[in-house]
């Protein structure tokens, strides 16, 4: 018998293309709309093939993702339920699709990273949105997972960033507007701008229209390596600077010091390393994605306030969530 974790990563193979070909023939809304179903009556509704269905639905059974009755009908569990519940603002199908749509395509690089090293396979200028958003279909896949990654965490790190005294934030990178929305929606008396990719903008659009934000959400478009950054009396980066090297998250942080207010802050919300480096899982996993599709890390929290300290912002503090997303905020 092989050790059960052993067994789990060899079959990795299996589970993550089922997994999201269960969100994409919609067999998780189904569990979740009609209730414990046998697997034909799934197929037939879904008009899918019934014995792929059968066999997809052992493999999430055996991964304890979904349940089987004696009799064989399928069900979710309570603790799954809302993460593959199109309606929760905690799907990840969005992140789920981002997985196998984009990172399994770069995943054979690693073969040739590990003989010739990461620079030399991707040539110096290796511009990882210029491929994310090649047009406006990948663009939109790519934004959506963002915002099935960042929306539920960002309502905790709206609290956790303590915005009742902040003005306007400014969000850098911040693409259709996961923590600008969660932001607003704590604070009712904030205004935000997100600064980002000119690509981004009428998917932002849609968001503040579908929130009812109206001009509380500005969009500036604008490119964070070569023009400033907007000012404002709170910067946050989501998710940004694990996507680039030390040397750039140090000239982003000090043009955020720049276009922050005196006694203004600066925000950093993204995955952290255990100082031990043992994990976490998911923090592991993304650094080698972050190492496939772009120039960035994932790092410790030691790591992120030694870059807040370099580019000027003082008295460091790191606020954990419960979440995979946490927040450390330096003072200007
Ligand atoms: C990984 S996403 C993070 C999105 C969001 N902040 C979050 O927390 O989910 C990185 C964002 O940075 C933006 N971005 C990348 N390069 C940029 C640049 N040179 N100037 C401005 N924005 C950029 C992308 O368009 C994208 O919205």
């Amino acid at each position: 018998m092989l050790p059960g974790n052993l067994e789990k990563v060899m079959f990795g193979v299996i589970s993550t293309p089922v997994l999201y070909l269960a969100v994409r023939y919609q067999v998780f809304t189904h569990l979740v709309a009609n209730g414990p179903a046998v697997a034909a009556d799934i197929a037939k509704d879904l008009r899918i093939d019934p014995e792929t269905t059968e066999r997809m639905l052992l493999v999430l059974t055996a991964f304890e993702i979904i349940q089987r009755t004696r009799g064989g009908q399928y069900s979710l569990p309570e603790e799954i339920r809302p993460f593959v519940d199109p309606d929760s603002d905690r799907y990840i199908g969005g992140f789920v699709a981002h997985l196998v749509q984009e990172t399994a395509g770069r995943v054979a690089l690693l073969d040739s990273y590990l003989r010739h090293g990461k620079d030399a396979v991707d040539g110096s200028d290796l511009q990882p949105f210029t491929s994310l958003y090649r047009d406006d279909h990948a663009t939109g896949r790519f934004l959506k997972a963002m915002w099935d990654l960042s929306f539920a965490p960002s309502k905790e790190l709206a609290v956790l960033a303590g915005l009742a005294t902040t003005t306007h934030l400014i969000d850098v990178g911040g693409a259709n507007g996961p923590f600008a929305v969660a932001a607003l929606q704590h604070s009712p008396r904030l205004r935000a701008t997100v600064f980002d990719l000119p690509e981004v903008e009428p998917h932002l659009k849609e968001t503040r229209a579908a929130h009812g934000l109206g001009d509380r959400l500005t969009f500036l478009p604008g490119n964070f390596f070569t023009d400033e950054l907007p000012e404002g009396d709170c910067i946050a980066f989501g998710y940004i600077l694990s996507d680039w090297p030390d040397d750039a998250c140090v000239q982003l942080l000090s043009k955020a010091h720049r276009a922050c207010h005196d006694h203004g802050r600066v925000l950093i919300m993204d995955r952290l390393f255990d100082e031990s480096r043992q994990g976490p899982l998911a923090t592991s996993a993304m650094n080698l994605t972050m190492h496939l599709e772009t120039q960035g890390r994932h790092r410790t929290a030691d790591e992120y306030i030694a870059l807040l300290t370099e580019a000027g912002f003082r008295q460091a503090e790191l606020h954990r969530s419960n979440s995979d997303k946490h927040l450390i905020v330096g003072h200007k």
